[in-house]
């Protein structure tokens, strides 16, 4: 589903390159749920930038379900396709826990009703309580602020969820939480999962675990091969 070959990525500054990402080759597939890991400054971000379509490869090349990433609107697959979560929530402050959740469905054009309806069923789904709904993010732990930050991102549509640290800054029990709802929409939902990590708890759950070091990505384990 997401196929990368011989990717890399050079910041280019007045004063120095860097190269973050080398030649990464690898295929990402639905259903499965992968982990990143890799020491910090090993170019993880980078590579989430890249697949999530924020960024182009300096050389090499991206494809999403067959097609070329550089020939798509960026925009589009940003809005449709791939969702970012983040380690610090990243909600939209002055909009309630519904509305952060209806809004990927807004900018759709899908009626308000509809987007509701849907929206609460997701909020449901990640296990927030109808009293969180009409809350600003800030009222809410974090470990509720990131169940309604998946449930953002499972709201746009699309089915390729893309995870920086979404553990980092939630206790076990959330990020207990937080592992089974991103494992649960790449195997139940057949979701590409890839979740960028320091935690080796959320290395074990994942299906498959890749590192990065130095630039280069290599793969550590894949059950699904087996
Ligand atoms: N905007 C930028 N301009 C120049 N260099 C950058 C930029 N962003 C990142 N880098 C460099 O690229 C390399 C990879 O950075 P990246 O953020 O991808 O690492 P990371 O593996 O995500 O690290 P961490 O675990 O600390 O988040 C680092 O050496 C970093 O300093
Ligand atoms: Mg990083």
């Amino acid at each position: 589903m997401i196929k990368i070959e011989n990717v890399s990525y050079t910041y280019q500054s007045k004063y120095q390159t860097m190269k973050a990402v080398k030649n990464a080759t690898y295929s990402f597939e639905p259903g499965v749920m992968y982990a990143i890991t890799g020491r910090s400054g090993s170019g993880k971000s980078t590579l989430l930038s890249l697949l999530a379509g924020l960024d182009l490869p300096t050389s090499g090349t991206i494809c999403v379900d067959g097609e070329d990433i550089r020939s798509i609107n960026r925009d589009v697959y940003r809005m449709k396709k791939a969702s970012m979560i983040y380690q610090a929530f990243h909600l939209f402050p002055l909009l309630t826990v519904m509305e952060n959740v209806t809004f990927p469905m807004e900018i759709q054009k899908l009626p308000g009703n509809q987007a509701k309806e849907r929206a609460a069923s997701l909020l449901e789904k990640v296990g927030l309580k109808e009293d969180t709904w009409r809350k600003f993010p800030h009222m809410l732990s974090g470990g509720e602020q990131q169940r309604a930050a998946v449930a953002r991102a499972v709201a746009a549509g699309g089915r390729i969820i893309l995870a920086d640290e979404p553990t980092g800054n939630l206790d076990s029990e959330n990020e207990e939480v937080i592992i089974e709802l991103l494992k649960g929409l790449a195997h139940e939902d057949g979701f590409v999962v890839i979740v960028v990590t320091h935690n080796d708890t959320v290395a074990e759950a994942a299906d498959a675990v890749l590192k990065m070091s130095d630039g280069e990505l290599s793969e550590v384990r894949n059950d699904c091969k087996k």
